[in-house]
């Protein structure tokens, strides 16, 4: 096992009727803002509910976060939170909005210009912690873990850039499972898939004997493997989306993650996609991974062997087929949650490849893979054979 640091101060708040107890959570006489999406909270009254939680504190709206968050929007909350002297910030929706306003965190109290806060070719500028904003979420879609990690992902500049910072883990975040029964079930299907691989963004590398981190993640999987298709047929079916939503929150706060080697190609390449063509996060990671993994299989050859084995009972057959059979299985659930698994079937040409490719060799994306050895044109082999 690899030497770690972990520690996650997130307080989680699971389970069904305890949004009232956001009084507790927020310090009283916080002047606090609430931020959301593109307005579901509003539609199906999780909004309402919040705020007549935070009883008489201030607060202050901030509504309109986009899907895959453009940095002018977070800029301009920043910008309000400031002249509010906002000092507690109350995120209300999916990954999009969490990291938004992990964004808003970080930006409202620093001198200068905010962009420096993102990691776009260059470090970004350090900031104190105190002069973080403190944040909660309540978390209306299981997928990003951003409940509870410190990362956030920022649309800018065409391109999308990592946020990270450690007081951007929020204080608390409160998961409902009921609030996602709303949820379409496209955005279901995202979660199920978008969980999946940040499971195995950090498993399918290679072996260092990381035993409680290798079944944890197995776990993770083959719980998802069982209510994937459960939770898209039978959205009130609440256990079944408890069980997505812890899934979901366990695959990226760090535990599994801990000691083990990882590998973030599937994301990088997937950022691209969507910057440049719109598709929705889980989407471009299920259009990248088969391949990445069919171009990879030498290097993943021990990690996918045991998934194989672990994950999808293959015991049959020699090595080489096993790991080919639970690539396709992989691929194939994907199918089965409704995701596609090809470039072409996003309209994308495939002359459109080079334009992917010199987006990745633009924000410096030459050096991908668990051993850093995946340069551009791996990464143009895996996204022709991904067309
Ligand atoms: O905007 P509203 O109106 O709220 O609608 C949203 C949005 O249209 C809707 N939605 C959310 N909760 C709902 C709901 N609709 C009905 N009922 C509910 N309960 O769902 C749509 C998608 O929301 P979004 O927040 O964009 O989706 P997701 O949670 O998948 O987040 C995606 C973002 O997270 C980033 C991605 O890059 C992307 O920008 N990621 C963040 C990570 C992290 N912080 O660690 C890691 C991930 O790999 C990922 O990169
Ligand atoms: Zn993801």
């Amino acid at each position: 096992m690899l030497n770690f640091d972990y520690r996650n101060p997130t307080q989680i708040v699971f389970g069904k009727d305890r949004l009232a107890e956001l009084d507790k959570l927020i310090p009283a006489g916080a002047r606090v803002m609430v931020t959301y999406g593109g307005g579901s909270v509003k539609r199906f009254g999780t909004l309402d509910k919040v705020l007549s939680a935070l009883g008489d504190r201030t607060v202050v709206e901030f509504g309109g976060i986009e899907a895959n968050p453009q940095y002018e929007t977070l800029a301009k909350a920043a910008k309000l939170a400031r002249e509010e002297s906002i000092d507690f910030l109350l995120a209300v929706g999916g990954g999009s909005v969490m990291d938004g306003t992990k964004f808003i965190a970080l930006a409202t109290r620093f001198e200068g210009d905010s962009d420096s806060l993102l990691f776009h070719g260059f470090a970004p500028v350090p900031v104190e912690a105190d002069q973080v904003l403190p944040l909660g979420t309540i978390a209306t879609l299981p997928a990003t873990g951003s409940e509870m990690n410190a990362f956030g992902v920022v649309s800018y500049n065409g391109g999308k850039f990592p946020v990270n910072h450690p007081s951007i883990y929020p204080t608390f975040s409160l998961l409902d499972p009921t609030l996602t029964f709303t949820l379409p079930k496209i955005q279901v299907a995202n979660g199920v898939v978008d969980a999946f691989v940040h499971v195995l963004e950090q498993y399918a590398t290679y072996p260092v004997d990381g035993r409680v981190q290798d079944r944890t993640a197995e776990g993770i999987m083959r719980t998802l493997i069982e209510i994937g298709p459960i939770t898209l047929e039978e959205p009130e079916n609440y256990n079944a989306r408890a069980n997505l939503m812890w899934s979901a929150t366990s695959a990226l706060n760090g535990m599994i993650g801990a000691g083990v080697p990882f590998d973030w190609t599937t994301h990088m390449i997937g950022h691209e996609l969507t910057a440049q063509f719109g598709i929705d996060h889980a989407q471009t990671l299920a259009a990248v991974l088969p391949s990445v993994w069919r171009v990879r299989k030498i290097q993943k050859h021990a990690k996918l062997l045991q998934y194989a084995e672990r994950v999808w009972d293959i015991t049959e057959g020699d090595e080489a087929s096993r790991v080919d059979l639970a690539i396709d299985k992989t691929e194939q659930f994907f199918q089965q949650l409704g995701l596609k698994t090809h470039l072409r079937d996003y309209d994308i040409a495939q002359e459109q490849i080079d334009d992917i490719v010199a987006a990745l060799e633009a924000h410096g994306m030459t050096a991908l893979s668990e051993s850093g050895d995946l340069g551009l044109d791996i990464s143009r082999e895996i996204l022709q054979l991904a067309w």
